[in-house]
């Protein structure tokens, strides 16, 4: 179903997935932070990532370079003197705003004038800091606005390390820090954010092809996990989109309540990285292919990815509301590999009989799924609040298990409910969420 904005920001911040930063003094806008759900959901979308491209791959390792690097990175990779966004300014309310992104590029979308805005100027989206306790032009560093760079700084440790043969990958989770002009749209564009990028390194004249293979790749990720196929689609940038260092590039775009709009970057950065670190840092990154004996450059497949970005997208595509004999049930639906709570364990009263027997159940459960016990509020109320963060399964301990030694397992999906013998829940479960 579709579902506006306002109503997914709200179940966010009502079953806390996400808050905004700082909220306690007014907020910081732009930057977030994610609640006990929110944590869980995040963190099993980027397992999801580094279980599909590290995990099941025999051709690419991980990595986890440092946030903060030597500020020569940033000059050999272009991003000091390239990686800006077009600013414009309203001369009647003095907003600013990103060019590119103006619905109208001759009205200001805040105050409404016409014909206000000032010439446009390349603003650096770098985050610029101090190292040390002297500030001084000197001891400048910027936290890094992709995680890439820390990949191809480390491209020979890796290959000589790992002893790894083209066409091989490196795989990097991490945060990045992009001091956009237009944050917006909840966790869509923030100014501190979580990207999973990979760099695959292969011979030049296979670069085409190891294209075509990795955008099939990540829509294939997207649609495994649940993501409705209507609600994805490729799009190949203009000539006057691409980045300073691409020479092609597919966005997976994904049905946000304002329209299409980018997930990943699926890019065809050529030698471009590699050739600017060998000149600038004097190092010798070539590949040498013991087979042919040629020495060359490798190209470079890189499938980037948000993190924040794509785990709201998987709340919003999750989403559902049906009638329920005259109700409204909503349901988050989840594939199971991401729900923050898999099994949800309820007594069905708070009577001591039964929550001895509940905590009992919860505690047998909880080595093997991420487990809540909940005990207050009605069952009905219990049900629907697991419904909207997407619990998978409830268990519930009724009086009928006092003498019968078994639990009802109830269905997110499709509220079916089995009577399952306590010995056997966990195998029911473990059966049925892998
Ligand atoms: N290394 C290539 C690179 O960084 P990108 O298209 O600029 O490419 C990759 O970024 C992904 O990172 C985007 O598709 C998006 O999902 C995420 N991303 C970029 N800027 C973001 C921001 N300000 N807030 C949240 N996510 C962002």
């Amino acid at each position: 179903m579709s579902i506006d904005f306002d109503t997914i920001v709200n179940l966010a911040k009502k079953r806390g997935f996400v808050f905004q930063s700082s909220e306690i003094y007014g907020g910081l806008r732009s930057a977030y932070d994610y609640g006990p759900l929110g944590v869980e959901l995040l963190r099993n979308v980027k397992e999801q990532w580094w279980h599909s491209m590290v995990r099941m791959r025999d051709d690419v390792v991980g990595i986890d370079s440092a946030i903060i690097q030597s500020p020569s990175v940033w000059e050999a990779s272009g991003h000091l003197a390239s990686f800006t966004d077009p600013l414009v300014e309203c001369t009647n309310c003095n907003n600013r705003f990103r060019e590119d992104k103006l619905d109208d590029p001759d009205q200001c979308p805040s105050c409404g004038k016409r014909g206000t805005f000032t010439e446009a100027k390349n603003f650096n989206l770098m985050f610029k800091t101090h190292m040390g306790p002297v500030e001084s032009p000197d001891n400048a560093v910027y936290l890094r606005p992709e995680t890439a760079q820390g990949i191809f700084i480390n491209f020979e440790n890796v290959r000589r390390t790992s002893r790894m043969k083209l066409p091989f990958g490196i795989a990097q989770i991490g945060k990045s820090f992009r001091n956009e002009i237009t944050p917006g749209q909840f966790v869509f564009r923030t100014r501190e954010f979580e990207q999973m990028e990979m760099e695959f390194f292969c011979r030049p004249e296979e670069a085409d092809e190891w294209f075509e293979y990795w955008i099939e790749e990540r829509k294939r990720w997207y649609v495994d996990l649940g993501m409705s196929e209507d609600n994805v689609r490729f799009r190949e940038h203009d000539q006057d989109e691409l980045s300073h260092y691409s020479a092609g590039t597919f966005d997976v775009d994904y049905r946000f309540p304002w329209g299409f709009d980018e997930l990943e970057g699926i890019a065809n950065r050529t030698d471009f990285d590699l050739k600017a670190h060998m000149e600038r840092s004097g190092k010798d990154l070539t590949y040498f292919d013991q087979e042919s004996g040629e020495r060359f450059v490798p190209y470079v497949i890189e499938p980037a990815a948000g993190a924040t970005r794509t785990t709201f997208a998987f709340l919003l595509d999750a989403y559902d509301q049906e009638e329920v004999r005259g109700d409204t049930r909503t349901v988050l639906r989840l594939d199971k590999r991401l729900s923050p709570i898999k099994v949800a364990v309820l007594p069905l009263s708070k009577k001591p009989q039964l929550t001895e027997i509940s905590t009992r159940l919860a505690q047998d459960l909880r080595p093997l799924f991420p487990v809540e016990h909940d005990v207050t509020q009605a069952i009905g109320r219990r049900y629907r609040r697991q419904d909207e963060i997407g619990t998978p399964y409830c268990v519930t301990v009724d009086f009928d298990t006092l003498d019968d030694q078994a639990v009802t397992v109830r269905d997110r999906d499709t509220m079916d409910q089995d009577r399952v013998s306590m010995d056997k829940v966990a195998a029911y479960l473990r059966d049925r969420l892998g």
